[in-house]
């Protein structure tokens, strides 16, 4: 029996173009004779659009778009009381990034559904999407990283002069302000004095009421990536040559000015280490089935872990296909199918835990 893969698609994030991107790859490479391909459009306002088995290929990210003008419970509903093949082998792959896609949101509602997925669970998305709460485990579990500061929003209220003097006199400039839950760079600013400080943290509080301060690092920037469920590993680290100050929404999805190189340009124990410590946050954060570890390297090899994601890009460009193809050949679609068999693997791992008193 063939196994129906669910692909949800697009959503409310802003990254949403991203998500078309990556699930349209993901559909192309399913190996028919294996998987029937059920796209599952996320309009921009949450609103699920079934469009049907999906047998040609996909040219264009965009043909995933679609409309429905049903409500965002009825449209959910109804895909899975008419679409969802009760008694066969279904998985979703929740090919969504950001707000709603990989914050552990969907994870939940899957889980509730009792439905088999991809990837990360409910808590390591939640925690990988919140900043804060990233940077607080990874000092629990002694990842190296830089000085940080939370800043709720109540307190900068209460208090705004006070509280850019507490930061300045925590951390030196330059320094990054971001919104503790969010991604693709947006509402991020680097800052170099007061009035920066201040212009900055008025726009990271347009997005999150709770906000983090971090000091810079002047350094590469790695990407690894890990999968995996029980015995994670970690892919070769590759790196990239940037022209901006800093990875901005522009440089990520814009203007091309970003130049992969695979694998970094790291001397052998550093590379050891820089993939150890990939594994060791991949295992912090409680995660299953795949993350991308991005962490800073100093000139003089010190590492310092940026964040990770839980969802990572999946295009062909992305850096997860690309470093397993470089770590140990695996394809684009043996990629796929192998995050396919770790989410089966993890579903029935949690299956056969005890949910009600042993009573013997
Ligand atoms: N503390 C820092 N020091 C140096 N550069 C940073 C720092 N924090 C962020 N950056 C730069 O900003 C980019 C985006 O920040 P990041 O925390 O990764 O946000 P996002 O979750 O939106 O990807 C990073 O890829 C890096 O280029
Ligand atoms: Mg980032």
């Amino acid at each position: 029996m063939k196994t129906n893969v669910y692909i949800l698609c697009g959503g409310e994030s802003v990254e949403h173009e991203v998500s078309l991107k990556s699930a349209s790859a993901i559909i192309n490479s399913l190996d028919r004779s294996k998987y029937n391909a059920y796209p599952i459009y996320i309009t921009k306002e949450g609103v699920w659009c079934n469009l049907g088995l999906w047998n040609k290929k996909i040219e264009e990210p965009e043909e995933l778009i679609s409309e429905s003008s049903d409500s965002i419970i009825g449209s959910m509903g109804k895909l899975l009381t008419c679409n969802y093949k009760e008694g066969e082998r279904n998985i979703v792959i929740p090919a969504l990034h950001g707000t709603k896609g990989e914050d552990g949101t969907i994870q939940g509602f899957l889980e509730l559904m009792n439905i088999p997925y991809v990837g990360n669970e409910v808590l390591s998305s939640a925690v990988g999407m919140d900043k804060i709460v990233m940077h607080d485990l990874f000092e629990r579990h002694n990842i190296p990283q830089t000085k940080y500061i939370p800043i709720k929003m109540h307190k900068w209220m209460e208090d705004e002069v006070e509280t850019y003097s507490m930061v300045e006199k925590k951390l030196s400039y330059p320094l990054y302000v971001k919104p503790a839950n969010l991604g693709s760079s947006v509402g991020i600013n680097r800052v170099e004095n007061r009035e920066e400080l201040e212009e900055a943290f008025k726009e990271a509080f347009l997005y999150d009421v709770k906000i983090v301060v971090e000091e810079e690092v002047i350094a590469r920037e790695m990407q690894v990536s890990v999968i995996g469920n029980d015995h994670p590993k970690a892919s070769l680290p590759g790196e990239f040559i940037m022209e901006r100050p800093f990875f901005d929404y522009n440089a990520k999805y814009i203007d091309n000015k970003i130049i992969p190189v695979v694998p970094a340009r790291l001397e052998p124990d550093v590379m050891d280490e820089v993939r150890k410590t990939a594994v060791k946050v991949f295992r912090a954060l409680n995660c299953y089935g795949l993350a991308r570890v991005d962490i800073f390297i100093t000139d003089d090899n010190q590492i310092f872990v940026n964040e990770i994601n839980t969802m990572p890009g999946f295009t062909p460009l992305s850096m997860t296909p690309v470093l397993w193809e470089a770590t140990d050949g695996t394809t684009y679609s043996q990629l796929i199918e192998k995050l396919i068999e770790l989410g089966f693997e993890r579903y029935e791992q949690k299956k056969s835990i005890l949910r009600t008193r042993c009573t013997k």
